[in-house]
């Protein structure tokens, strides 16, 4: 073997050993820099004599083509050896299932007020809202509870650590029957210079959804809990039309013609006569079942007054339901915290 093609063995395992790029350009370097080995080789030439020069230097030229083809072979090894890491390391699984945005979806109680607002709403019922924090007088006095009912007791309400300009405490409200007062009393002057200008008698038919709070929690009771109050009173609204309101609404609720209601006599200080209203159905899964669903009554003369009403003029009646209550009916469901434990595997089964 003679030096060139030591030069160039030499030369083709130092490419060899380049496991990178850079330490290729160094091995380059020692062999074609400019004072790499065979350009020391070309340079010494010109000490040669002319019949010499002519074969060493094609012996030469061979040898740097060689070194260069070696070269160039592993500068393409170690860059398809990088893609190759690259690509393995990049790796797309393709066979994986697609990751889908989460679609959100309506809360079922959402569902149900809604649903609850399209039926009322096609029988001629506004749609009102009002706040969850509400002064004593709203929530009890105006509503002719008794300074000492129960149901102001602490035990029973949530207090909030304020009082209003009157020294009352405020509370978070127990019911939505405030509203009652608030959807009157807001439209009362209204409907006093309607009559003044001898317009004819005007009437309220409202509903009131929302989220109420009370001191129980158990399956079947949240401390938050959402009520839908009703409210139709003007100048002869009687019981005839609150039974037939009331039949229609759950007969659509429920998509049921088979569903029967029931009036039990009861009592709430803000309705005089009052009723506990039940429904049952005459067939399916809830079939001869009693199912207690609100409270109902015609609106006592003393709430009429606190409405900034006339109490001999307007006559009607009001209604309170627990949409909680209809969609746990409406679903099968059995525990109603169900509905606020936020787990998603239970709320996505309602989208
Ligand atoms: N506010 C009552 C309750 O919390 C429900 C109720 C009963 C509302 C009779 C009414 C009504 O408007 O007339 O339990």
């Amino acid at each position: 073997m003679n030096d060139l093609d030591e030069l160039v063995a030499q030369a083709g395992r130092d490419f060899a050993a380049a496991a990178a790029p850079a330490a290729l350009e160094d091995a380059k370097a020692r062999f074609l820099g400019k004072s790499g080995q065979l350009t020391e080789l070309l340079k010494g030439m010109a000490a040669l004599p002319h019949e010499e020069k002519k074969t060493r230097g094609a012996e030469i030229n061979q040898a740097k083509q060689a070194i260069e083809a070696a070269l160039a072979a592993r500068r393409q090894a170690l860059a398809d050896a990088e893609l190759e890491a690259q690509l393995k390391a990049e790796a797309l699984d393709v066979t994986l299932p697609g990751r889908q945005r989460g679609a959100g979806g309506l809360h079922p109680v959402s569902r149900t007020l809604e649903r609850m607002e399209g039926i009322f709403g096609s029988m001629g019922f506004e749609v009102a809202d009002g706040p969850e924090i509400e002064t004593d007088w709203m929530s009890f006095t105006a509503l002719n509870n008794p300074e000492n009912h129960p149901a102001r007791s602490m035990q029973d309400t949530f207090y909030v650590d304020m009082k209003d300009a009157e020294g009352r405490w405020y509370n978070l409200r127990p019911h939505t029957s405030p509203m009652q007062v608030r959807y009157a009393r807001a439209h009362a002057a209204k409907y006093a210079a309607e009559l003044a200008a001898g317009q004819a008698m005007p009437e309220i038919r409202v509903i009131a959804p929302g989220r109420t709070y009370r001191v129980d929690s158990d399956a079947t009771h949240s401390p938050m809990f959402h009520q839908c109050e009703g409210l139709w009173i003007g100048a002869n609204v009687s019981f005839k039309d609150l039974k037939s309101v009331l039949t229609d609404f759950f007969r659509r609720f429920f998509e049921s013609d088979d569903l029967v209601l029931r009036f039990r006599p009861s009592f709430f200080p803000f309705t005089e006569p009052s009723a506990e209203v039940d429904i049952a159905f005459e067939s399916g899964p809830l079939k001869g079942k009693w199912l207690e669903v609100g409270g109902c009554g015609q609106v006592h003369p003393n709430v009429v007054r606190n409405f900034g009403l006339d109490a001999e003029q307007w006559i009607g009646f009001a209604f309170g339901l627990g949409p909680d209550r209809l969609t746990m009916l409406r679903y099968g469901v059995n525990d109603l915290r169900q509905f606020y434990d936020g787990d998603l595997r239970f709320l996505s089964q309602f989208r």
